[in-house]
């Protein structure tokens, strides 16, 4: 192995864990990308002209799974949040949970204490690869760092399980294209888990989209900016470090989906329009390099990230749509600024704002709306799904005002009912590849790049399917 190459598994670590050796050896091109050596980024082109859709997994539905037997890889700091609301979801049944660390294992299993629940757990290096070669699993649900995500789906899709991943679900654009390959192939669904999709007032705008309050839908402006300083540069909330790993070794948007997802879902991506090309400017590190070199002077652990180069504070990409609608993104995970997830839609008709709070609707006028008339759109155009499951998630104090609760219940639904699920596996492609393609933008003097077509021209004629007003299904119930 060269020795950048070996560098680079060293730090990200996957040296050891039984995924250097493996198909992702090749496919992690990121850190190379850095050192001007590789670039599949800039191949995207070739890369879609090879791809032949064998099956188009838009709006596919397996059938119904009465129980759905379920698996977690990865029980760090996000796995264990699917184990607090699943256990709540008629029908949900845990049957393994896997993590090197045995601690984490073992104590996200506890959390199951008391329940109808006795998952096996694992913790070798391997294991996950035992797990997904269990024939009594249907689900396997993957929160392990973002970088190791599409290897394990893979895996999971060949061994007949659909698949669930933390976002994002790859990390290079070869990646995203064997998730789209593995899935067709395989017929098994494979989602990117993005639970800010079903927080209420992203769930009534796309409403609003959908039966016209905005008009035709112009420009979003979305984020993600929530400040991670503390986690990342803490020596116990991630494990190895790898998330200050992938600020050291990445440039461009590195966690994009929050804020892409609830816009691309309401500009219909892959099912009518779809991203074109985009452009990514970035800000210098203000601020990463001088915090590890302060900890450095003090305490050795510190002294390989205070040699590091960071990527900057900003991220802004601006994406253009075929349909000649435009996006801006922005990720920074870095200033102490509040929080925001910033949600914008402009059309010919309305527009809608949330962050900074309170959120606000416009209906053509120039002005946003009085308090008393947002009452009454939002009384209007709140979908069934919100209201289906606001007083359970409040009862059992749900994360996130309840919007992880009701992604997952909506999975377990949409599989028992053998219903198609709210995102399908060209939404994780397309809303992931913006990791790899900012990051190329952003090194080439923020040039453009084409993203690809993920769903071999079908976006033309695919369906919007995620069913905010519960035409079908809707009918598990949540165990309190
Ligand atoms: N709101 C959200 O959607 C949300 C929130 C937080 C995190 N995430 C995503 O979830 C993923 C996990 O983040 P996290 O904060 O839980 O990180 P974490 O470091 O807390 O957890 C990752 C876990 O994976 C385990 N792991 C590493 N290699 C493994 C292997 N080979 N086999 C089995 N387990 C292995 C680690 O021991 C660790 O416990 C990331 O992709 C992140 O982006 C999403």
């Amino acid at each position: 192995m060269k020795n950048n190459r070996r560098k680079f598994f060293e730090k990200t670590g996957l040296i050891g864990l039984g995924l250097a050796g493996s198909g992702i050896l090749q496919r992690s091109t990121q850190a190379m990308a850095l050192n001007g050596e590789m670039d599949t980024a800039r191949l995207s082109k070739q890369l879609e002209k090879a791809h032949v859709q064998r099956f188009n997994m838009s709006g596919f539905a397996a059938p119904p799974i009465e129980k759905v037997r379920i698996a977690i890889i990865g029980t760090g700091n996000r796995g264990p949040n699917y184990i607090d609301n699943m256990r709540h979801v008629e029908g949900a049944e845990f049957k393994a949970l896997c993590d090197i660390r045995p601690d984490k294992v073992q104590a996200a299993k506890v959390r199951l204490a008391g329940t109808k629940h006795d998952p096996d757990v694992y913790s070798g290096a391997e294991d996950w690869k035992r797990v997904c070669e269990r024939d009594d699993i249907d689900l396997v649900i993957i929160t392990t760092p973002f970088y190791m995500h599409t290897v394990m789906a893979v895996y999971a899709m060949n061994h007949g399980k659909h698949v669930v991943t933390a976002c994002p679900a790859a990390a290079t654009i070869q990646e995203c294209w064997d998730l789209v390959e593995t899935a067709e192939k395989t017929r098994r669904h494979c989602k990117m888990s993005e639970d800010v999709n079903y927080m209420p007032f992203h769930l009534l705008t796309l409403n609003m989209a959908r039966q016209g309050g905005f008009g035709e839908v112009v420009h979003g402006d979305c984020a993600y900016n929530s400040s991670k300083m503390a986690n990342n540069f803490s020596k116990t909330f991630y494990w190895d470090m790898w998330w200050l790993k992938q600020y050291a070794s990445r440039r461009g948007n590195i966690y994009p989906t929050h804020g892409l997802g609830p816009v691309s879902s309401i500009m219909n991506i892959n099912r009518g329009d779809k991203f074109e090309f985009l452009v990514s400017i970035e800000s210098n590190d203000f601020m990463m390099k001088a915090k590890a070199q302060e900890l450095a002077a003090t305490d050795d652990f510190y002294k390989p990230f205070a040699a590091d180069n960071y990527r900057g504070n900003m991220n802004v990409t601006l994406i253009r749509t075929t349909m000649g609608r435009t996006i801006m993104l922005q990720h920074d995970a870095t200033d102490p600024s509040p929080e925001t997830y910033i949600h914008g839609i402009y059309g010919t008709k309305g527009a809608a704002l949330q962050y900074p709070l309170a959120p606000r609707l416009a209906v053509g006028n120039m002005r946003w709306v009085s308090q008393e008339q947002f009452k009454e759109l939002e009384d209007k155009y709140t979908p069934q799904i919100t209201r289906k499951l606001s007083d359970v998630a409040i009862q059992l104090k749900s994360s996130e005002g309840g919007t992880d609760l009701l992604e997952d219940w909506r999975l377990i639904d949409c599989l028992r009912n053998g219903l198609p699920l709210d995102m399908d596996v060209y939404d994780a492609a397309a809303w992931s590849c913006i990791v790899p393609l900012s990051q190329w933008s952003v090194l080439n003097r923020s040039n453009s790049i084409d993203v690809p077509d993920f769903t071999a021209g079908a976006w033309k004629s695919n369906k919007p399917n995620m069913d905010i007003n519960l035409e079908q299904g809707g009918n598990t119930k949540v165990l309190i």
